[in-house]
């Protein structure tokens, strides 16, 4: 059983995202997952699937100690997974007590493989507690500097409440000229990268139809190395079309790298 908390510093790299395709590609693994919308202020997971008949008892109700039974607000999905939402009403939010999530989190460790808790952007109560009641930290970054140093930040900070960072998914790669490469980015974080997902329109396609995009466009470029990822922290051998995928991409690095130096001299 491991808890992971998806986190990122910078807004909007795509923590939600991931966080609701990675729980896809993990109960297609076989292994019984649960997300869970730590965004207590901001929440949108709900946003990004169906959900037939969804529970009234939210994760607010449970933080504020109104409702006991944390299975109450658990909702079951078409996509695998299960999700335990968020409210979303500002006087919920200011009900709500994020030290209780250690609490609820607890009750649930052993019916689920996999929790995964999709952390709010940011240093704050409600963004540190995920952190420190998770096992393993996931940051999520785009490469670019800003999300990068931000990314670093919550690394320190995981680091602080004493959580190990299992590594970096850098989402939304162009492939652009200046764009920092996932060896660069393994080196100013210090941590293994564990997956590049492109910047993808499948992935805002299938947002608009709300159907992670892992089950509407399983052969995307972004649910394929979503499932990469998905692999990895299922620790399923590594399929020929995984290593294919790190060989092309070593290769792309490595000429890259090389005509850089060709035109410095
Ligand atoms: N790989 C991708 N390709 C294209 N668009 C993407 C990709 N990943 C995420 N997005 C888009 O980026 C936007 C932000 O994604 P998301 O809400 O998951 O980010 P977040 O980190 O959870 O944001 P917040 O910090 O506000 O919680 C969304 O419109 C989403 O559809
Ligand atoms: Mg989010």
């Amino acid at each position: 059983m491991t808890v992971y908390a998806i986190a990122s510093g910078k807004g909007g790299v795509g923590k939600t995202t991931f966080a609701v395709n990675i729980g896809s590609a993990l109960s297609e693994l076989g292994m019984r997952t649960l997300v869970i919308d730590c965004d207590i202020g901001m929440a949108n997971l709900g946003l990004l699937i169906n959900i037939e008949s969804k529970k009234i008892v939210s994760l607010h109700e449970i933080l504020a100690g109104k409702v006991e039974d944390v299975s109450e607000a658990i909702n079951q999905t078409s996509y695998g997974m299960d999700v335990l939402l968020s409210g979303i009403s500002i006087r919920g939010f200011k009900q709500a007590d994020p030290e209780k999530l250690r609490e609820a989190v607890g009750k649930l460790v052993d019916v689920y493989e996999v929790i995964l808790l999709d952390s709010p952007a940011g240093i704050s109560k409600e963004s540190v507690i995920p952190l420190a009641i998770s096992d393993e930290v996931i940051l999520i970054t785009n490469p670019e500097l800003p999300s990068i140093t931000d990314a670093l930040k919550t690394k320190l900070m995981a680091e602080i409440v004493g959580r190990t960072v299992k590594g970096v998914v850098i989402n939304k790669q162009m492939g652009t000229k200046g764009e920092l490469t996932a060896s660069k980015i393994e080196d100013l974080l210090e941590i293994e990268v564990l997956g590049v997902i492109p910047n993808d329109r499948s992935v805002t396609k299938a947002v608009a139809f709300k159907v992670p995009v892992v089950v509407r466009e399983p052969g995307s470029p972004a649910a394929k190395r979503i499932k990469v990822v998905a692999r990895k922290l299922a620790k399923v051998e590594e399929t020929s079309e995984d290593s294919e995928d790190g060989k092309s991409r070593a290769k792309h690095e490595f000429i890259k790298r090389f005509l850089k130096a060709f035109r410095m001299r």
